[in-house]
């Protein structure tokens, strides 16, 4: 059974300094996804550090949390059926050169770091990555 599910999307601060706010926002849409919260924002290191908190042992953690903070994202809730699957097949891989063309990171992204979106991995991570940047009892129902 398909199960109605809400996920937390970022657009990175390299999709925002190229312009590609508008051409993620229209795939969202066109996938009949429903954008249930939007903000422009920069991200503090506690916020970043929150994120990233499963790659804090990682060699990469520290250029990951760095390049989080370097310019404003936008940060959303969609609302979808399968909406995990459903985004992270939109997504595409995590390494931008495996990543599908028609994928935003196959068409956008440039490198591993700078990949231009991220997106929740499970319904947990959603539920936990969401309350790090929105108060869900103050969504629109
Ligand atoms: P994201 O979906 O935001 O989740 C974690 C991020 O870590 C991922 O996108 C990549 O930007 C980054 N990442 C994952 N693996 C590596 C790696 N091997 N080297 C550098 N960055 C990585």
């Amino acid at each position: 059974m398909e199960e109605v599910g809400r996920t937390l999307m970022l657009i990175k601060p390299d999709g925002v300094k190229r312009g590609l706010i508008g051409k993620i926002i229209q795939r969202i849409e066109q996938k009949g996804l429903k954008i249930i919260e939007i903000k422009v924002m920069s991200v503090d290191e506690r916020t970043a550090g929150r994120l990233y908190a499963e790659h804090v042992h990682k060699q990469f953690f520290s250029s990951l949390v760095e390049y989080i903070m370097s310019g404003p994202v936008v940060a959303m809730v969609l609302e979808g059926k399968n909406v995990i699957s459903v985004v992270r097949d939109m997504v595409g891989a995590t390494d931008p050169s495996k990543a599908i063309k028609g994928t935003i990171r196959g068409d956008f992204a440039s490198s591993l770091t700078q990949n231009t979106v991220h997106a929740s991995d499970s319904l947990q991570s959603a539920k936990r990555e969401i309350s790090i940047f929105f108060d869900e009892s103050k969504f629109i129902e």
